[in-house]
């Protein structure tokens, strides 16, 4: 009698034994699964990007007067407006990307140091000692320089900034298009 209870108890922790390591190798299974699980879909998803997206609207024609240069910084895009209609800049140096910096004048010290400086090809402007300043950009990392219309004439810059696609969008705003490089005649009459 004493010894079937003695078997019956060593059964029974055998049993709870064998049920704990079940559970245990079940649990051990299914984190597993689960870290496996993750890891296919995190291979499978493509990483977000957060960049800005090229094309953003600028404000309404009537916000740039007739002569006026408007840099958007956050953008890295400048609005110029001229008499015969807006073109936009993008403000990325040519040399090696860097960011330039608008200034009323980025002749002056050129002209007085005597440093001979080309006319601006498109516009004919031509800083000299009678009329030394003219504006535009300077790049901060090297020193390139570039005429308001993004011309380079001084620098390791070896050409101009690209102009980039400005149009009106339907709510009459400026569209413009970071992404689409336009020819340096194209202008949006308004
Ligand atoms: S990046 Fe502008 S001059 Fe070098």
């Amino acid at each position: 009698m004493a010894s079937d209870f003695r078997r019956l108890v060593q059964d029974s922790r055998e049993m709870t034994r064998r049920s704990f390591l079940a559970m245990a190798g079940w649990a051990g299974f299914t984190v597993a699964s689960l870290i496996a699980l993750f890891q296919s879909v995190k291979f499978i998803q493509p990483n977000a990007t957060y960049e800005d997206p090229p094309a953003f609207k600028a404000d309404a024609p009537s916000a740039y007067p007739v002569g006026s240069t408007t840099v958007i910084i956050d953008k890295r895009v400048v609005i110029n407006r001229d008499p015969n209609g807006f073109y936009a800049i993008s403000l990325i140096c040519t040399h090696l990307g860097c960011t330039p910096r608008y200034f009323q004048d980025v002749t002056s010290d050129l002209i007085a140091a005597g440093t001979a400086i080309s006319k601006d090809p498109d516009t004919g402007q031509e800083a000299t000692k009678a009329n030394p300043a003219l504006p535009g950009f300077k790049c901060p990392c090297h020193g390139s320089r570039y005429f308001r219309d993004a011309d380079n004439f001084f620098g390791p810059a070896p050409r101009p900034m690209d102009r980039v696609h400005v149009e009106l969008a339907k709510d009459g705003k400026l569209f413009i298009d970071r992404s689409i490089v336009v020819d340096h005649h194209y202008r949006l009459k308004v």
